[in-house]
């Protein structure tokens, strides 16, 4: 039985691989930039702002909010080696710097930032309880928290995607789109902004279809034999999530939560 610990360094591992950014890209959640971008506007980020980016991995939605919205970025990951990454690519003059922590128990200051994101990571957290207080604890009075996240329905994951892959893919332990506005609630914001973002799933899954047969053509290109690759199953599963998007049962949703007390000036 893998310890947290244990299981905190191994999906950090799969997210820092090379294969994640061959397969995802740059950004690791539906939607890219412009989700993230999309979240910024909703949560209202402004010049000057003071925000953490909660499981930043390569960094590129820090770099961008930073660009954007003028506001600095502090990351914070468990991977060692994508906060390596993050802080080598972002420039020493940018507004985007990177830390290494645990989501569950911040290593950063109570009270000191003005808003906090975190995009497709609350779904793998292990006590996402405890890290919704740890942002409340982070941010000043009437802070805001940006959270996008997978949505799942209860019962719905094939038995296909239970298990490693559908942990690594963020359905395994992710909510409803209404357990993520309770978990909010419950950890002391007030959920202002809610968004389905699903269709981001479709677009994402037309991409990674394309890279995968690709690849497999490749790899039979290059002698391998039928069945070797355990690859050769994603088209199927590809077809599966799909499905899931179509009937409703997965999901990407965009939440902004506003830290309950006095509002911001
Ligand atoms: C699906 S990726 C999303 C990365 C990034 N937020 C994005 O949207 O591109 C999930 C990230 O969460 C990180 N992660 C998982 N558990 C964590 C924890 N307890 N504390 C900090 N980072 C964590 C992983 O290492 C990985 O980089």
């Amino acid at each position: 039985m893998q310890s947290e610990a244990e299981a905190k360094a191994c999906c950090a591992d799969l997210y820092q691989s090379d294969m994640a950014k061959l397969i995802m890209g740059d950004t690791l959640h539906p939607g890219g930039l412009g989700l993230t971008n999309k979240l910024g506007r909703l949560m209202g980020l402004r010049s000057g702002d003071v925000v953490a980016d909660l499981a930043s991995a390569r960094g590129e939605s820090a770099q961008a909010l930073g660009r954007v919205f003028r506001c600095s970025v502090l990351g914070v990951e468990f991977g060692a080696d994508a906060v390596r990454h993050a802080h080598d690519a972002a420039p020493e003059s940018g507004r985007a710097h990177f830390v290494r922590g645990d989501a569950e128990c911040l290593p950063l200051r109570t009270g000191a930032f003005d808003a906090v994101v975190c995009e497709c990571s609350m779904s793998l957290f292990i006590n996402k309880s405890q890290a919704v207080a740890e942002t409340a604890r982070l941010l000043k009075h009437g802070g805001r928290f940006g959270l996008s996240d997978v949505t799942i329905e209860p019962g719905s994951l094939p038995a296909e995607l239970e298990g490693d892959l559908g942990q690594v893919l963020c359905m395994t332990s992710a909510l409803t789109a209404d357990g993520y506005a309770g978990l909010l609630e419950e950890g002391g914001f007030e959920v202002t902004d809610r968004l389905d973002a699903s269709s981001e799933i479709i677009k994402i899954l037309d991409e990674v279809e394309g890279k995968l047969a690709a690849f497999l053509a490749f790899q039979r290109m290059s002698g391998a034999a039928p069945g070797e690759s355990q690859l050769e199953r994603s088209p199927e599963l590809v077809a599966k999530v799909r499905d899931m998007v179509t009937a409703g049962e997965l999901g990407y949703w965009l939440f902004v939560g506003e830290k309950r007390g006095e509002k911001r000036g």
